[in-house]
C-alpha cells in the first residue's frame, strides 16, 4: 500500500491492493473532486459506460432507475450507476470513498470517487493519498468555489502534481469559450500557488459526453485532448519502484530452525538477491540471500510485491524494522515537522498524546507545537492554538521512540502518517512529514550527560510540584487522585506522595509532634524535588500545617515549579465528615496533637491556588488545577520558543 496508511476505523473494504502490471499495461490511479453537484458521479458513470465496463443487466437496471429516480428526464442518468446507495440518493451526496476499476486498450485505471460535501475532507484525503492525478470538476455555471480550492489544496498536499481541470456542464453555458477561459485563468493562479506542475483544462459535458471520450462538435475552439485521451497518455511521477528501497518487516517467519525470513511488502524501490541492505534503525548491514514468494524464489521484487527476505547474516531484525538501500537511507528521528489534516470532531490539544502510525512504525506521539493553520481559501497562514475538524495546519511532532521515515515530498509511502485517538481509537488526523527536527542518533550518542531538561523533554512536559495543604479530611487525597487520573489520560508522567502512604514507609519512624511533622515535610520535600528532577509532575498531599516548612519546600524547587494548593474546607465540615473517626477521638481527648484541635494549622498566605471545596464537586476543583497547568505551560512555551518538548 502507498500513501497514507489505511485509517483504523474507516478502512474501505473495496480499497484495491497494488496491482502489478501483469499484462504490460500501466496503471493510473486518479481521483475526482469538486463540489456537490459538479457532476463527479455522472462523469465516472460515463467513463465506465463508454469504456464498456457495464454489463447488460446493469444497463437494464440503469434504464429502469433513470426513469424512476433520475434527474435527466428519462435519459440514462449515469450518476445512478455510481451513487449506488439509496440513502445517498436521497441525501444527494456521496458519503464514502468508492474505488472503481476500469481499463482501455492502453491503460488500466483505479478511480477514487470522493464526496464533495464539506464535512468529508477525511474521505477526500483518504482517496487522494494513493492517487497520481486529480480531476478537479468545476460547474461551468458556478466557477471556482471554496470547495474547489480546498480539494485542490488537499490534493497538492498529498503530493498530486497532475491535475485535469474539467469544466463541466459546458453545454449549459452554450459551449461558451469565454466562460471556459475565465475559469482556466482563475484556476491557474491557484495552481501556481499550490505548486501543481501540470494543469490540463478540458471543457466537458459529462451528461452528453462532450470531450469525455470523443471530441465534441460543439467546442470547435478547443483543440486539446479528450479527458480519456489525456488519462491514457499522461506521464505521471516517477513510479514507486524506482525510488530507494524501503522494505518494512511485518513479521519474522520461522517455520523451522533452519529458516529465518522477514515477511513484508516492498513499500518502494526494489530488492535483489546478492545486494546489500541496511536495517534502518540499527545501521547493521547484510546481503539478501533469498527472496521467497508464493510461487517460489525470486531474483528480485519491486514496490507492491509481498515477499519473504532471507539475509546472509544473523541480524537482530524484528517487526517494525525496515530494510533499506545503503545508498539512500531514510531518516530515523523522534522529532519532526509535518502538515496535518484534522478529521476528528474533537479538536486536537497540543500536548495530548496520540498513536502515530506510519508505514513502518506505531508509536505514542504528541503534537508539541502548532506553527500555523492554513486558510484554505487564500492559503495564507493564521495563528492558531488548535485544529478543528477539516482544518489543516503545520505542526511539530515528537514521538516517544524514533521513527523511520522519508520526507513526504521524496516518498509518499514512508512520508505519511495517521494519528489515532487513544481513547476512541478513531483516526483523528493524517499527516505528511516535511523535515526532521531531531535525529535519533543525536539523542543516544552525542552526549551522555542527562540532565533535568533532557528527562523532562523525553516526557514532553515541564516538571511541577503541586503541593496540597489542608486539614485532615479536607479532601486533599480525593482531589489529588482525580487530578492524577486526568493528567495520566493526557499522557503526563505523574506521581502522588500522600501522607497516608509515605508515613507507612519512608516516614514510618515519625509521629505527630511538631518536630516530627517538620521532619516529615522536610523528607517529603526532598523526595518531591528528586521526582521533579526526574521530570515528573509530582502531587504532594500532606496536611503540612506549618508555613515555614511549606516555604522551605517552595524554595527547594526551581522557579515556577512549586504550586501551593490550599484545600480550604472549614474545620467544622472536616470534623463533621470525620472519615476515619479521628476528630471524634481528638475532641474527646483520646488522641493528642491533632491538627485543628490541639495542634495548629497555619493557613497559607501565598497559595497559587485556593480550592474552596464547599458546594463544589471534585471534578470542578480538578478543572481549576488543569486550567492552571495548561496556562502555565502555554505561557512558558510563548516565553521560550525552543522549549516545546
Ligand atoms: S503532617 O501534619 O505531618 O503533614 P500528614 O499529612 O503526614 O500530617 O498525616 C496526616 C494524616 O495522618 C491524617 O490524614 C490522619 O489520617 C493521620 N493522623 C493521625 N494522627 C494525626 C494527628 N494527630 N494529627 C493529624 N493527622 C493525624
Amino acid at each position: 500500500m502507498r500513501g497514507t496508511p489505511a485509517p483504523e476505523s474507516s478502512a474501505s473494504p473495496e480499497r484495491p491492493k497494488t496491482l502489478p502490471a501483469q499484462d504490460g499495461k500501466s496503471l493510473l490511479r486518479f481521483l475526482t473532486c469538486g463540489s456537490v453537484d459538479d457532476g463527479k458521479s455522472t462523469l465516472i458513470g460515463r467513463l465506465l459506460f463508454e469504456t464498456q465496463q457495464i454489463f447488460d443487466d446493469q444497463l437494464a437496471t440503469l434504464e429502469r432507475d433513470s426513469k424512476r429516480h433520475g434527474t435527466t428526464g428519462g435519459d440514462l442518468d449515469f450518476a445512478l450507476l455510481v451513487d449506488g446507495l439509496d440513502a445517498e440518493r436521497q441525501q444527494g451526496i456521496t458519503i464514502d470513498v468508492a474505488y472503481r476499476f476500469f481499463s482501455t486498450r492502453r491503460r488500466k485505471f483505479i478511480v477514487a470517487d470522493t464526496p464533495g460535501h464539506e464535512q468529508y475532507t477525511r474521505n477526500m484525503a483518504t482517496g487522494a493519498s494513493t492517487a497520481d492525478l486529480a480531476i478537479v470538476l468545476v460547474d461551468a455555471r458556478r466557477g471556482i468555489l471554496p470547495q474547489t480550492r480546498r480539494h485542490s489544496f488537499i490534493a497538492s498536499l498529498l503530493g498530486i502534481k497532475n491535475v485535469i481541470l474539467a469544466v463541466n456542464k459546458i453545454d449549459l453555458v452554450g459551449f461558451d469559450r469565454r466562460v471556459f477561459e475565465d475559469i482556466v485563468a482563475e484556476y491557474a493562479d491557484l495552481a501556481d500557488h499550490l505548486g501543481v506542475s501540470s494543469v490540463v483544462p478540458i471543457p466537458i459535458s459529462a451528461r452528453f459526453g462532450d470531450n469525455v471520450t470523443r471530441h465534441s462538435g460543439s467546442t470547435g475552439w478547443y483543440s486539446g485532448p479528450t479527458l480519456l485521451g489525456h488519462l491514457e497518455t499522461v506521464e505521471v511521477d516517477e513510479p514507486m519502484a524506482s525510488k530507494p528501497l524501503r522494505f518494512p518487516v511485518q513479521y519474522v517467519s520461522r517455520p523451522d530452525p533452519d529458516f529465518r525470513g522477514f515477511a513484508g511488502t516492498v513499500a518502494s524501490g526494489s530488492i535483489r538477491t546478492g545486494e546489500e541492505v541496511i536495517v534502518a534503525k540499527s545501521g547493521k548491514r547484510s546481503r539478501v540471500r533469498r527472496i521467497v514468494a508464493h510461487g517460489g524464489d525470486l531474483e528480485a521484487a519491486i514496490a507492491g510485491q509481498a515477499v519473504t527476505v532471507v539475509l546472509a547474516d544473523q541480524l537482530d531484525v524484528s517487526r517494525g524494522d525496515v530494510l533499506v538501500s545503503p545508498r539512500s537511507r531514510p531518516e530515523v528521528a523522534d522529532q519532526f515537522a509535518g502538515t496535518i489534516v484534522w478529521f476528528d470532531e474533537q479538536p486536537f490539544l497540543p500536548g495530548r498524546s496520540y498513536i502515530l502510525r506510519t508505514e513502518t512504525d506505531t508509536v505514542t506521539s504528541t503534537i508539541t507545537d502548532l506553527k500555523y493553520r492554513f486558510d484554505v481559501n487564500d492559503l495564507s497562514h493564521q495563528a492558531a492554538k488548535t485544529l478543528e475538524m477539516n482544518e489543516i495546519g503545520m505542526c511539530n511532532l515528537s514521538t516517544q521512540a524514533p521513527v523511520v521515515f522519508d520526507a513526504f515530498a521524496e516518498n509518499r509511502a514512508t512520508g505519511a502518517f495517521i494519528l489515532i485517538d487513544r481513547l476512541s481509537n478513531r483516526t483523528a488526523g493524517a499527516g505528511m512529514i516535511l523535515h526532521v527536527l531531531r535525529r535519533a542518533n543525536n539523542i543516544h550518542w552525542q552526549s551522555l550527560d542527562i540532565h533535568k531538561r533532557e528527562r523532562a523533554l523525553i516526557k514532553h512536559q515541564r516538571p511541577a510540584v503541586f503541593w496540597f495543604t489542608g486539614l485532615s479530611g479536607s479532601g486533599k487525597s480525593t482531589i489529588a487522585n482525580l487530578f492524577e487520573k486526568k493528567l495520566h489520560v493526557q499522557g503526563r508522567h505523574t506521581y502522588i506522595l500522600d501522607g497516608d502512604n509515605v508515613r507507612h514507609g519512608l516516614n514510618r519512624d515519625l509521629g505527630f509532634t511538631d518536630a516530627d511533622r517538620v521532619e516529615n515535610i522536610r523528607r517529603v520535600a526532598e523526595v518531591a524535588r528528586l521526582m521533579a528532577d526526574a521530570g515528573l509532575i509530582v502531587i504532594v498531599s500532606f496536611i503540612s500545617p506549618f508555613r515555614a516548612e511549606r516555604r522551605m519546600a517552595r524554595e527547594m524547587m526551581a522557579d515556577g515549579e512549586f504550586v501551593e494548593v490550599f484545600v480550604d474546607t472549614p474545620f467544622e465540615e472536616c470534623a463533621r465528615r470525620d472519615p476515619k473517626g479521628l476528630y471524634r477521638r481528638a475532641i474527646s481527648g483520646e488522641l493528642k496533637n491533632f491538627t485543628g484541635v490541639d495542634s495548629p494549622y497555619e493557613r497559607p498566605e501565598q497559595a497559587e491556588i485556593t480550592l474552596e471545596t464547599m458546594g463544589r464537586s471534585p471534578d470542578e476543583l480538578v478543572e481549576i488545577l488543569e486550567e492552571w497547568l495548561s496556562r502555565r505551560d502555554s505561557e512558558a512555551t510563548a516565553a521560550s520558543p525552543e522549549k516545546g518538548g
